[in-house]
């Protein structure tokens, strides 16, 4: 039988107990990402500060592994207070150290995690181009 390593306490507890499950309604980008080798799913959803470019709240449904469920739950925790800048270098690392590990074969769903954020955070991006109002018109071209 194959060893897989043991969890750490951290990825237990929030396996246990994921912060910030669920949705948000009107949530300013969601981002959905699955990984087709373990069909596991993620969907992030962020609100952001419009004037600062805070993430003021994030929540996750995952649907997947208990590694995957604590990536989540940690990702949020640790995406939360940051700009989006700050936000977008957030890496699969990351996760994993504030998780005090992850066996090997796990590895992969911090990936996941990270992946779920950076397409919450693109899907932002996007958005605010798309709000983007549109330019007045030059002096001197409205009819008279
Ligand atoms: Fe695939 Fe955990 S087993 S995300």
């Amino acid at each position: 039988m194959t060893n897989i390593g043991e969890y750490s306490q951290k990825v237990l507890d929030h396996f246990r107990n994921p912060r910030n499950v669920g949705t948000i309604d009107n949530a300013d980008g969601v981002g959905t990402v699955g990984n087709p080798t373990c069909g596991d799913l993620m969907t992030m959803y962020i609100k952001v500060n419009p004037e600062t470019k805070v993430v003021e709240d994030m929540k996750f449904q995952t649907f997947g592994c208990g590694a995957a469920i604590a990536s989540s739950s940690m990702m949020t925790e640790i995406a939360q207070g940051r700009t989006i800048d700050e936000a977008t270098r957030i890496t699969k690392t990351d996760i994993v150290e504030a998780l005090d590990g992850l066996p090997p074969v796990k590895i992969h769903c911090s990936v996941l995690a990270t992946e779920a954020l950076h397409a919450a955070l693109q899907d932002y991006v996007e958005r605010q181009k798309s709000n983007v109002p549109d330019a007045a018109p030059a002096p001197g071209t409205a009819s008279a």
